[in-house]
């Protein structure tokens, strides 16, 4: 990992289908730019040309053949993509940089989704990502009432198309993780309306700019 670098601005979102991260993320970047910050929005697979070319072919659900370690290199690639263009500059800057999803959803989906151990994927962590978000939500809400959100949107892409045990080992994994490091993880009840969960992430946010003054 890259001690040197203050990673204090650098927020992560995560969370299951039909979380909701989309209407929080963009009620903390409306926040932060209140409070007169740089904000620059990402995410993840995606957030630079290559990542969001890599990110067409996970998500195509006629690739029914990628296997979970190609899964897991391409979320990687694209990762290794958004840190050196995009996040590290940013972050050198002295910008916040707010992205949907990062490692922790390589540990969640194909660690515990997938089943590949998670020690290979903090290798790769250490080796492609070498940073982690100082401040990590995580939006948490029972599997079926974020499929049954998620479903009344587009068709399914190819990993919301998996099934509702795969998404409870995704699920499963966050909360331990977030557990494991209360610190960097704040935990929000996403059953809530859509309005409460991005006060409480807000709220949250507010404090880490008042750490950062
Ligand atoms: P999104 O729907 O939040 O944009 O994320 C795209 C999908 O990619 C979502 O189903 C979660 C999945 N994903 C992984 O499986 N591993 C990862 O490392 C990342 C970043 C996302």
């Amino acid at each position: 990992m890259n001690r040197a670098l203050n990673t204090a601005r650098f927020i992560s979102f995560e969370g299951g289908e039909g979380a909701g991260k989309s209407t929080v993320i963009t009620a903390a970047a409306d926040a932060l730019r209140a409070l007169g910050q740089t904000v620059l929005l990402l995410r993840e697979p995606g957030g630079t040309a290559v990542g969001e070319a890599v990110r067409a072919v996970l998500l195509n659900p006629e690739l029914r053949g990628l296997c979970a370690e190609s899964e897991l290199l391409l979320m990687m690639a694209s990762r290794a993509q958004l840190v050196r263009e995009c996040i590290l500059p940013a972050l050198e800057r002295g910008d916040w940089v707010l992205c949907d999803r990062f490692t922790d959803a390589s540990f969640a989906y194909q660690g515990g989704g997938r089943g590949i151990d998670a020690g290979r994927i903090a290798e790769l962590e250490r080796w492609v990502a070498g940073i982690r978000p100082g401040l990590s939500f995580l939006l948490d809400l029972p599997v079926e009432t974020g499929l049954a959100r998620a479903g009344s949107r587009a068709a399914p892409d190819r990993i919301e198309a998996e099934s509702i045990t795969f998404f409870e080992r995704v699920r499963a994994t966050y909360r331990a993780r977030a557990a494991a490091d209360p610190a960097r993880w704040c935990v929000v009840d996403a059953r809530q309306p859509a309005a409460d969960v991005a006060a409480a992430v807000v709220l949250r946010l507010n404090q880490q700019v008042e750490a950062q003054r």
